[in-house]
């Protein structure tokens, strides 16, 4: 089943924007010039000061990484602006609240009104070019609004997800020193209330560096105010005029920082660009989705994630797109609200995860079919592996088998999409996120760095920059080397696995560092260990990943307690809630085994690739187990397995 090959149907390739020979074009031409190939596409972005330079890259050294760096633009000029001649009365964002009787529409004339005033206020409290904003909102308008306002200013936003505990947004506030707050009094997901302000209040007692809050009235449930510092948007914004200079943005000037896992430490402040990124975004919205004028664009994604970044605002508008913004989850009303918006809305093009298409498949085809999906003309996947079945399943099912599906592979790191079929040019094989992007070089290493050719299996690395790629850690770029050109010298490193076929398919095989991907949020073990350790009767805490139907990894975290602690099921129930209050409910464990011992080597370090194949219930085969300090304890985790 996994060596299907899905041909791209000959009326699809007729009017698509690239087909096999346009693609086979474009890859020859980036591999023959890629300073005129990329001069080529950096018209469609809006530049103030257009770019004389265009690629300047070191993957040695200190690691430097500019592109179009003598151009100056306003990443919200491209978004707004320059659409109003043209588009000013068409939808920019379509709304579809959590609760199905709500929903808005907003043209690029109110949005690019909404962004100025609110990036007028921001002005008039002091922020200006290079100050860091956090923004921590729910799946409403004012997140594209605020993100669009700081760029009008040269703010650099950090998105936090609305999801995050109040430890987790301090930690990301303190690192980036952000002198602005943007969030709301409460959001809703699933019909429930999330308490942002009261979390963001929570947080703000260990934020000196914030003097500003700006709170969006949402749910009108009652939040505290401090005086002096919370101000209300809609009082805030009232008198402020509905134009606004754009400040005027070095390509390489900061556009965003926003915070992700690595296999270690605190999460690191992934820094994006302005030009680059820009360009990246509407590259590839525009020809991973074969995005045409008038179409409907639906991105599932929270803003609090890349892809809602790259795919909900800065790609969809860039390109003059009608984007939809879904505050609400799949199954709630009921697990057809994908498909009702789908329907209601007139979907043109979907991108969601697995995770939900695992779900929703739980419950068969009937919630599916009694929505109208005749609009739907793309789908698309992204986060994680997709599993042939979920992928044959949504062929069939979601897209009546007449819609290409592009699996796209890609992190936050990245910008964008690097590796997907392009619907109109690529041969589809369910499971497979098929072959890199025009300009983008991915390889295969074995662990000394050894470049393999062919069909084969190996760590996956990129060998040369592409505009949208991260430039530095905010505040550490020696850790910026550190973590993604040493491990492999001169290459990026993706820390993830991948295999590719004899058709030089690529096949994401997982992350192959101490990351896990659970239900497509990215998370290091490292974290939730520290969370555990951080709670008064653990002594010791091991995190790994465990397959999960569902989410596609799961987290198991062995424990051991302190001397004296008795291993009860109120104590498990405790520990359980203790980590979703220290990082989030993203980070809720599946399960948790108590271990009087961990495998350790004889100089203490952790084995993890046996937690990992415990927790897998792969135990035949764990290898070589006489160097561990006690070889009983392996038995003796196996013996207790949970679940
Ligand atoms: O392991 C890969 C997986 O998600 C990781 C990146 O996570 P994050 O930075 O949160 O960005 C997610 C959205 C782009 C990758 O290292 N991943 C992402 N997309 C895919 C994927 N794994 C397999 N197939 C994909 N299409």
């Amino acid at each position: 089943m996994a060596d299907d090959i899905i041909a791209v149907k000959p009326e699809i390739a007729a009017t698509a924007r690239i087909d096999a020979a346009k693609r086979a074009a474009m890859v020859a031409a980036e591999a023959q010039d890629a300073n005129a190939f990329w001069r080529g596409e950096m018209g469609r972005i809006a530049w103030m000061k257009e770019p004389t330079k265009i690629k300047a890259v070191d993957f040695t050294g200190d690691v430097s990484i500019k592109w179009f760096a003598d151009g100056e633009l306003n990443a919200s000029v491209s978004c707004l602006d320059r659409h109003l001649a043209k588009r000013g009365d068409q939808v920019a964002i379509i709304w579809e609240g959590d609760d199905p009787n709500s929903d808005a529409k907003v043209t690029y004339r109110e949005l690019h009104a909404r962004v100025c005033k609110l990036a007028n206020a921001m002005r008039r409290l002091g922020v200006k070019k290079g100050d860091r904003v956090c923004i921590y909102l729910p799946m409403i308008v004012e997140a594209a609004v605020a993100m669009l306002a700081c760029a009008r200013v040269g703010a650099i936003h950090s998105i936090v997800f609305g999801g995050f505990s109040p430890d987790s947004l301090a930690s990301r506030i303190q690192d980036s020193e952000c002198s602005l707050l943007i969030t709301a009094d409460e959001g809703r997901r699933g019909g429930r209330k999330v308490p942002l302000k009261a979390n963001a209040d929570e947080a703000l007692l260990t934020c000196p560096s914030i003097r500003n809050v700006i709170v969006a009235k949402n749910t009108g449930g009652a939040v505290e105010m401090m005086k002096g510092r919370d101000h209300w948007w809609d009082a805030i914004t009232e008198g402020e005029g509905t134009t606004c200079e754009p400040e005027k943005m070095n390509a390489e000037d900061p556009l965003f920082i926003l915070y992700t896992s690595g296999s270690t430490g605190k999460p690191k402040g992934v820094l994006h660009t302005t030009g680059g990124y820009m360009v990246w975004a509407s590259f590839t919205h525009e020809n991973v989705f074969d995005y045409r004028d008038g179409e409907i664009y639906w991105c599932t994604a929270d803003v609090g994630w890349v892809t809602g970044h790259t795919y909900i605002v800065y790609g969809p508008l860039a390109n003059g797109a009608t984007t939809l913004m879904f505050e609400g989850v799949p199954s709630w009303p009921d697990n057809s609200r994908f498909w009702q918006v789908c329907e209601k809305h007139k979907v043109n093009i979907f991108y969601t995860a697995p995770t939900a298409i695992r779900a929703l498949m739980r419950d068969g085809e009937a919630p599916v079919k009694k929505w109208d999906r005749s609009t739907l003309r793309i789908l698309g996947s992204v986060g994680e592996p997709i599993n042939p079945e979920a992928w044959l399943w949504y062929y069939r099912v979601v897209g009546d088998e007449r819609c290409p599906i592009v699996d796209t592979w890609w992190q936050t790191e990245t910008g964008g999409i690097l590796i997907s079929p392009l619907p109109g040019a690529v041969a589809q094989k369910p499971g497979s996120a098929t072959l890199p992007l025009p300009g983008v070089k991915p390889a295969l290493v074995d662990n000394e760095g050894n470049i393999l050719e062919g069909a084969t299996e190996g760590n996956l690395v990129i060998l040369d920059s592409w505009p949208g790629q991260m430039r530095t850690i905010y505040g550490d770029h020696a850790r910026f080397g550190q973590t993604y050109f040493s491990t492999f010298k001169g290459m990026y490193f993706t820390g993830d696995g991948a295999r590719r076929d004899a058709d030089g398919y690529y096949w994401i095989t997982g992350r192959v560092d101490d990351v896990i991907n659970v239900a497509g949020h990215r998370m290091g073990t490292a974290e939730v260990e520290s969370a555990l350790v951080a709670h008064p009767a653990v002594a010791e805490a091991a995190v790994v990943g465990m397959p999960h139907d569902i989410k596609g990894q799961g987290i198991y975290a062995y424990v051991t307690l302190k001397a004296g602690v008795e291993p009860t099921e109120p104590l498990r129930k405790e520990l359980v809630a203790w980590v979703r209050k220290e990082i989030g409910p993203i980070a809720t464990p599946d399960a948790i085994q108590w271990a009087p011992g961990l495998p350790k080597t004889r100089s203490g370090k952790i084995m993890r690739r046996i937690l990992r194949k415990i927790a897998a219930n792969e135990t035949e085969g764990l290898g070589d187990t006489s160097t561990l300090a006690d070889p009983g304890v392996v038995q003796e985790l196996i013996d207790n397995k949970v679940g």
